[in-house]
């Protein structure tokens, strides 16, 4: 197996004023170079944390990151990060807001016909040509996202990391843009991790769920492969009996085994 991201005994404390907070622990995962992973527990179990380790944007306190056989020891173009809120420089347009990215990481080496060449092909691939002109505020939420994923996608990242990439659309938006991303990935083969609570997201995308227990010291609590072919197409999987029985899986292991605190109180 060529292990693209691997993860080895990954621990977290954070030190805080307030003491010492250990979010995660003996966290063991390994990604296949072009495999969807999606991380999927309970709010405050860890999901950011362990994206931001793999972002590079934290560092573990003990245990080992490496990213095609390097060590992760900081951001990096390599791993590019989309967030859920976007986070798009308001004063620059979509075209702007991706050309800074690319001059950043191919800057010194390309002309400045092929930077432009890049920003116009990662725009289209989001399908977004159109709307290069417009600056954030005069576009939508779901268009400000595909600028993030364009912009993510325009650095050619050996692996692109989603934190909740959709939370904050609507439900039509959201199923268009796993429809998009999932067309986007079929064509640029790249590596995925993201972070999502919605179970029937993480079965449509996913090669594999991991499935995260509660904290404080949360850990990866199981993993459901998810065997279906692509592409996948979200109206014939509604009816598909593995598509059922994968989401069953992981609704057991939320709301059975990994039921929230906040739920069993109120049982
Ligand atoms: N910088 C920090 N300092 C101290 N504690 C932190 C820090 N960042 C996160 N934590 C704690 O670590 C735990 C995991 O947080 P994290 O943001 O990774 O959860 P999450 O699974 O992404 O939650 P959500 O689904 O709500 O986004 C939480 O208890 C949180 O309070
Ligand atoms: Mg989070």
């Amino acid at each position: 197996m060529d292990k693209f991201i691997d993860i080895q005994n990954a621990e977290m404390v954070f030190h805080t004023k307030k003491g010492t907070f250990h979010a995660l622990r003996d966290i063991n995962l390994d990604v296949r170079k072009g495999e969807f992973i999606t991380l999927i527990g309970h709010s405050g179990c860890g999901k950011s944390t362990l994206l931001n380790l793999i972002a590079g944007l934290l560092q573990a306190s003990a245990g080992a990151l490496l990213c095609a056989n390097r060590e992760i020891a900081g951001p990096s173009p390599e791993r590019a990060v989309v967030f859920q809120n976007h986070s798009l420089l308001p004063w620059l347009t979509c075209y702007e807001n991706v050309y800074l990215a690319v001059e950043r990481v191919f800057g010194r080496g390309e002309s400045k016909a092929r930077l432009r060449e890049r920003t116009k092909e990662a725009l289209a691939l989001v399908g977004l040509g159109h709307a290069e002109q417009k600056r954030p505020h005069e576009i939508s939420g779901g268009m400000k996202q595909r600028v993030g994923i364009a912009r993510a996608l325009s650095m050619e990242p050996k692996v692109l990391l989603m934190d909740e990439p959709f939370g904050a659309l609507d439900a039509l938006t959201r199923a268009h843009l796993q429809d998009e991303l999932l067309k986007i990935v079929a064509k640029t083969q790249s590596t995925v991790v993201m972070v999502t609570h919605d179970v029937d997201e993480a079965v449509l995308l996913s090669d594999r769920i991991v499935m995260m227990t509660n904290g404080p010291a949360a850990t990866i609590g199981d993993i459901v492969e998810v065997r279906l072919g692509r592409p996948r197409d979200r109206v014939a999987l509604a009816h598909d009996p593995l598509y059922i029985e994968y989401r069953s899986a992981v609704l057991e292991f939320l709301y059975h085994r990994q039921a929230h605190p906040a739920m069993k109180d109120a049982a």
